[in-house]
């Protein structure tokens, strides 16, 4: 239905005879002369009706409306002097129109096409007029691009992509499952799985050495920015390789998505960070090394602290740090009062965050004169304190320590508009994750990644000690400005040790081998060593296109309470349907007034 795109026509087509089909993105009408905007996926070319060139055609033209689908032929013509439109590619020439079909007409909008839009369940409605937006449109050509940027590299590596069943049993990555009725299999169900991992585990076992996939997953979890109910991951594992061998090969993959996604040339290497060190000095275990603000160990300078509460935290175990944000002394009430909603989120146990604030030469803060004159040198010295400075603390257990000011860190940056290079990108890797960590509430030790990651051979000793805090995981997470684009780690090949992995997480002998049994089956047979990685590619895609949620880098997503509002899923399913796959539910719906 076309000669050219829409993008395509220059000064050198003059002349030409040509025939563009797409949507009217706006028509106008000068004099009696309509010009429109014809837009398709690759551009805009200008199109001009004039009753002389064609009246019938000139007529049909004064009905179109904004988004009427539309067959112009015509011949390309040079603008005339000044009406050049230097935005535009095309924005030289014009089509002189000979002819006019109306394909299809549009009704009017639920909402313009060119104006940002705030009301998201709207643009959620008709998620296909949206996605004709240029925003949109750009966002899905990238991810488009950057996911045959990842199967070239792959496939030029030597992996073979494999497609794994989505129809699965519970995985345990942490999160909760989907379920399906079997109705062939009465009272039994599949899960969807959240992840293929134990299915490319098995690969591995199967000889085919290197396997990739991208490959969607599931998990019923609380949603955020950077979450939804179905993802995709580029999923990869490999045989008889090491840990340096997944981190090379990943950054490589990196590289080339984004190359293709964005033009841009990133370090062959990224920096190394330990998880002990991540949490310490960022207080996150994907920090956000864009800016320097880092968490200082003050238990140096209040060794001998008459202030209570420091002494006591220090006494019992517990630690004091605190954050220099440079500069930041501008900061305003409601800025302070958003900083003490985040810390108090985050565990802190007070209402207000301890301060100093050097300002006009001015200590101001509740803590100061609470300090001796040797404690005000060396926090001064220590945190480099000096004029227009804020320096925050926080008592308290090294961990919760760490995730308050980790999150009062990242917030001093937002407001400090620290984070508004669009180009900035670190990469970095965290590393030496411990293996397993205890539930707070349960005190049950789970995997901190999953069951199936390997102990650091240094540390297999203090594991079968039972002394699990302090066993390591050959474990990493590629970190993007502090979000966790990928994790992984080198896995369990062997029988014993995953058995002595399931006993240090509680499974007892029948649950393995009621969930398990393939796996540990599998490992009998001469497994070999492997190890890999999955990306989330919504995460990839979304910081390639500069968005801050994932959800404008997914065509049809899910809004923050799973739902779909353009298909209206999910819905409800009638009872005989139900019946047809043995489920009775339980679920009785609220008087309207209550709902
Ligand atoms: P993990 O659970 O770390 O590892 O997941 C890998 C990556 O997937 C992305 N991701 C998500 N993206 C969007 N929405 C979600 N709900 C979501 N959950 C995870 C993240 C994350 O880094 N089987 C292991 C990998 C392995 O060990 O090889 C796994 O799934 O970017």
């Amino acid at each position: 239905m076309r000669s050219h795109h829409c993008s395509e026509l220059r000064e050198s087509d003059l002349e030409k005879s040509v025939k563009l089909t797409g949507w009217v993105n706006s028509a106008r009408d000068h004099g009696g002369v309509i010009f429109i905007d014809l837009r398709d996926r690759e551009g805009m070319t200008q199109c001009v009706f004039r009753p002389e060139e064609n009246p019938d055609a000139a007529k049909l033209s004064h009905t179109l409306r904004d988004e009427d689908v539309v067959t112009v032929e015509g011949v390309v013509s040079k603008r005339l002097e000044g009406s050049e439109n230097g935005r535009m590619a095309t924005g030289a020439i014009e089509i002189v129109a000979k002819d006019l079909k109306i394909v299809n007409k549009a009704d009017v909008l639920p909402f313009q096409l060119d104006k940002e839009l705030s009301n998201e369940d709207l643009r959620m409605k008709y998620r296909y007029l949206d996605l004709r937006r240029g925003r949109m449109s750009k966002n899905i050509r990238q991810r488009s691009q950057i996911t045959s940027a990842a199967r070239r590299y792959l496939d030029d590596a030597g992996f073979f992509e494999i497609e794994t069943p989505i129809l699965s049993n519970p995985t345990p990555e942490g999160a909760r499952d989907f379920l399906v009725p079997s109705r062939l299999n009465p009272g039994k169900f599949y899960a969807l799985p959240q992840a293929p991992q134990q299915y490319k585990q098995l690969l591995m076992v199967a000889g085919v050495e290197k396997y990739f996939q991208i490959a969607r997953c599931f998990r019923d979890e609380d949603l955020r920015a950077d979450r939804q109910p179905e993802f995709t991951q580029i999923d990869l594992e490999a045989s008889f390789v090491d840990k340096e061998d997944i981190i090379g090969l990943v950054e490589g993959l990196l590289g080339s998505m984004f190359q293709a996604g964005r033009g841009i040339e990133i370090p062959k290497e990224f920096p190394r960070m330990t998880y002990r060190e991540a949490m310490d000095v960022y207080g996150s275990d994907k920090p956000d090394t864009r800016f320097d603000i880092k968490i200082t160990d003050l238990a140096d300078v209040f060794a001998g602290t008459g202030f209570k509460i420091f002494k006591n935290t220090l006494d019992g175990g517990g630690v004091v740090r605190a954050i220099n944000a440079k500069g930041f002394a501008t900061i305003t009430t409601g800025q302070m009062n958003r900083l003490n909603e985040i810390a108090v989120q985050a565990g802190l146990p007070v209402k207000n965050l301890a301060f100093i604030k050097y300002e006009n030469g001015e200590y101001k803060s509740p803590l100061w004169k609470v300090f001796s004159d040797e404690e005000k040198t060396a926090v001064t010295e220590t945190m480099n304190l000096e004029e227009g400075d804020i320096v925050f603390f926080a008592a308290g257990s090294r961990d919760s320590v760490s995730t308050i000011l980790g999150r009062v860190r990242s917030e001093c940056a937002v407001m400090m508009d620290l984070l508004s290079d669009p180009d900035q990108f670190n990469f970095l890797w965290v590393e030496d994750f411990p293996l397993l960590m205890q539930d707070e509430e349960t005190e049950e030790w789970v995997a901190v990644h999953h069951p199936f990651t390997r102990p650091h051979p240094e540390d297999l000793e203090l594991l079968e000690k039972g002394d699990f805090e302090n066993v390591r995981a050959v474990a990493y997470d590629v970190v993007l400005n502090g979000y966790e684009l990928g994790g992984g780690s080198i896995r369990i090949h062997e029988r014993d040790l995953q058995t002595k992995m399931f006993k240090a997480l509680g499974v007892s002998e029948e649950e393995q081998e009621l969930k398990f049994s393939h796996l540990l089956d599998a490992f009998r047979f001469g497994a070999p060593p492997h190890g890999g990685l999955a990306l989330g590619l919504d995460r990839i895609a979304m910081l390639v296109s500069g968005e801050d949620s994932i959800r404008e880098v997914i065509a049809f997503p899910k809004n923050n309470k799973g739902a779909d509002l353009m298909a209206q899923s999910p819905c409800e399913i009638g009872p005989k349907e139900l019946r047809e796959v043995y489920v009775q539910s339980t679920y009785k719906k609220k008087p309207p007034e209550q709902a």
